[in-house]
This record gives C-alpha cells, sequence and structure tokens, in this order.
C-alpha cells in the first residue's frame, strides 16, 4: 500500500516535491493545487491531477480550458497526508482544512515552528517526526546548516556556531521583486532568526548566524566557522563530508570559482539543475586557532525535496532515518 500524498500548492517547491514522491515506491501523488490558471497550472494538469486551492475559483481553470478534477476538499478526501507547499504564513492558514479533513500534513519552512509538533531535518533529528501527524521541513538555509552541523556534532564537542549567509535574493522565476544593486542586511537587526531555526532540530548547537541578501538568483552562499573544544584534522572532516551523499564536494582546482559555475555544472547533472546537496569548496575547509571554516552553496528551490520525502516516512513509520536517507538519496540520484 502506498501513502498517498496531496501536494497543496504547485510552485517552486511543490512541483519538486511532487515529482520526488512520484520516484518512490511506498508513496504517490494523487493530486496538486494551484489558485490561478497560468503557465504552471497547465504543466501541473498534464503531469497530476489538478485542484483547485481556492474552491471558488473552479470556474476560472475552466474558463482557460485547464482541466482541473475538483477542489483542494475533494482532494484532501483522497489523500493521506498533505505537503503543503503554499506561500510563507498560508500554510498556517490552510492547517484547520487538514484538521477537518483528519490529515497529517508537511509544512515548509516559510511557516512559525508552531504550526507542527516537530520541525525536521533528516540527519539532525529525523526520529523527532516518526508518528507525528504535523511536521515542518526546515527553510533552506536551516536545511544546509542543519545537515553540515548535525555531521559535526557527531563528531566533536561542538562550543559556538556562527554563520553568515549571503543569500540569493529571489528565486529566478520571480520578477515582480528583487534587488538589482545592491547588498541588504536582511535583517539589520542582529542576530538573524535562521539560528534559532536551526535549533529547532539541534537544540544542543550553540549558534549564532547574520545574513544578507544580494542580487543572485542562483544559489545562497553560507560562511560558517565551527568553534570546537578538540583539535580538528581537515582530512578527517573531508573524508567524512566525502562519504556523505547530502554533501558534494566541490574545487576550485577544478574551476568551481563561484556559485555560477556550480549551477553550471548542475545544469549538466540533473533536471531543472536541481542540486538536492550541500555544495561545499573543498579548500576553505580549515581548522584555524580553534575553528573549523566551511564555505557552502546552497540551491535552495531543491535542499528541502529529500527532506520532504524523509518527512513522510518518518510520519508514517514506514523506514528508520538509515532506510529512509537511503531510498530518498537512491531515488532521486543522490550518491
Ligand atoms: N523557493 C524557495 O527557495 C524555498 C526554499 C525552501 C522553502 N521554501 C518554502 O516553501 C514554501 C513554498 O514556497 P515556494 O517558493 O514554492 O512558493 P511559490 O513558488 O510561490 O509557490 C506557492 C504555490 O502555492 C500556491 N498557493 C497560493 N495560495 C495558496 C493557498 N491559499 N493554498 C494552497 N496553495 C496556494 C501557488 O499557486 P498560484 O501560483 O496559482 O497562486 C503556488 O503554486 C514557503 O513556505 C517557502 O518559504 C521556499
Amino acid at each position: 500500500m502506498k501513502v498517498k500524498v496531496a501536494i497543496n500548492g504547485y510552485g517552486t517547491i511543490g512541483k519538486r516535491v511532487a515529482d520526488a514522491v512520484s520516484l518512490q515506491d511506498d508513496m504517490e501523488v494523487v493530486g496538486v493545487t494551484k489558485t490561478k490558471p497560468d503557465f504552471e497550472a497547465r504543466m501541473g494538469a498534464k503531469k497530476y491531477s489538478l485542484y483547485a486551492a481556492i474552491p471558488d475559483r473552479m470556474e476560472v481553470f475552466e474558463k482557460a480550458g485547464i482541466e482541473v478534477k475538483g477542489t483542494v476538499e475533494d482532494l484532501l478526501e483522497r489523500a493521506d497526508v498533505v505537503v503543503d507547499c503554499s506561500p510563507g504564513k498560508v500554510g498556517a492558514e490552510n492547517k484547520p482544512l487538514y484538521e477537518r479533513a483528519g490529515l497529517r500534513a508537511v509544512f515548509q519552512g516559510g511557516e512559525k515552528a508552531s504550526v507542527a509538533e516537530t520541525s525536521f531535518s533528516a540527519l539532525a533529528n529525523y526520529d523527532d517526526a516518526v508518528g507525528k501527524n504535523f511536521v515542518r521541513v526546515v527553510s533552506c538555509n536551516t536545511t544546509g546548516l542543519a545537515r553540515v552541523l548535525a555531521i559535526l556534532r557527531d563528531m566533536y564537542s561542538i562550543k559556538k556556531v556562527r554563520a553568515t549567509m549571503i543569500r540569493r535574493v529571489v528565486d529566478p522565476k520571480e520578477d515582480r521583486k528583487g534587488l538589482q544593486n545592491g547588498i541588504m542586511p536582511d535583517p539589520v537587526r542582529l542576530p538573524s532568526h535562521h539560528a534559532e531555526d536551526v535549533k529547532t532540530v539541534l537544540p544542543d548547537v550553540n549558534i549564532v548566524t547574520t545574513a544578507f541578501k544580494v542580487p543572485t538568483t542562483l544559489m545562497h552562499l553560507h560562511s560558517i566557522a565551527v568553534e570546537t573544544d578538540d583539535e580538528v584534522r581537515t582530512e578527517d572532516v573531508i573524508a567524512r563530508f566525502q562519504d556523505e551523499p547530502r554533501i558534494m564536494l566541490f574545487s576550485k582546482e577544478e574551476g568551481f570559482t563561484s556559485t555560477a559555475r556550480i549551477v553550471e555544472f548542475a545544469r549538466e547533472y540533473r533536471l531543472r539543475y536541481d542540486l538536492f546537496e550541500n555544495a561545499v569548496w573543498m579548500e576553505s575547509i580549515n581548522f584555524h586557532d580553534g575553528e573549523l571554516y566551511i564555505t557552502q552553496a546552497i540551491h535552495q528551490e531543491a535542499i528541502v525535496v529529500p527532506e520532504n520525502i524523509d518527512a513522510i516516512r518518518a510520519m508514517f513509520e514506514l523506514a528508520d532515518k538509515r532506510e529512509s536517507v537511503r531510498k530518498t538519496n537512491k531515488t532521486l540520484g543522490i550518491i
């Protein structure tokens, strides 16, 4: 029996989660939703069964010649779990709908942590989601930080983490907002909220974060300094990262001089140039005066996709952490 998954919100994250669910042998997509009858809705209707996220908009789709199978409520009736991929904060508004339908739900990082029983990042706290009804997959930046810190936490005694995030201003498809020529402290008031978000999945890690936005759409970049009680051998960290499929090492030696080059590689490597892995610069891994330095890039559109799959498996107790991560990695080509 496959777990029936509804995707509420077929945008940047929703379309990727839908495709990833379709690749699993223990779950299937029963439908996706949109509010607007645009090109993404047309694509969604071609690939999956499309439903109207706002019930009284059915007519708009019909007028545009896009087939809709019903309303979101009709879709929820057919599902065992809904992955809410609506815009930030809308997930919390949708939650009563899921509760009324008696459905489990996975929320995204644009929601407050309080929307769910637990926040989730597979390598950090898989077991916290086991058997839960409401789980929130943390944001792209937090997922990127949590993966690296979960690995290092198991290797060393961490005193303090300082991380600076240089964030892409918008996603590539967003043409209505942006930042053309400037560097924006965001938030201006420091430290940033990202550290608190990391603590929702790694409560014992002492971390402080700052964040800025720059005019790029491709990836985020993180500069991480991890103060340790132990002496760190960089070769041990590199070896452990090489062993971890959700981390991919890149080298300046091979021409990876910026996020542009990582994306150029990813364009050949995977559909939609989705890099589900943390892209860590090998040469950046360095231990100096008690601190381990790491620079990584995060493909914001893709990084949370494997975690959404693992969250569903944990909630339905379909597999333990090791098995779920192994299956997700295999099906998504994360090697
Ligand atoms: N993009 C990223 O980099 C990223 C990374 C990690 C996490 N996240 C989080 O993932 C979530 C989704 O972000 P996104 O970037 O995928 O947004 P998006 O591209 O704007 O997609 C949002 C989707 O939700 C639909 N929608 C709008 N109102 C809705 C409603 N009331 N109920 C259900 N669906 C509704 C939209 O349909 P219409 O277009 O038809 O209105 C659209 O398909 C957010 O919480 C965000 O913070 C985003």
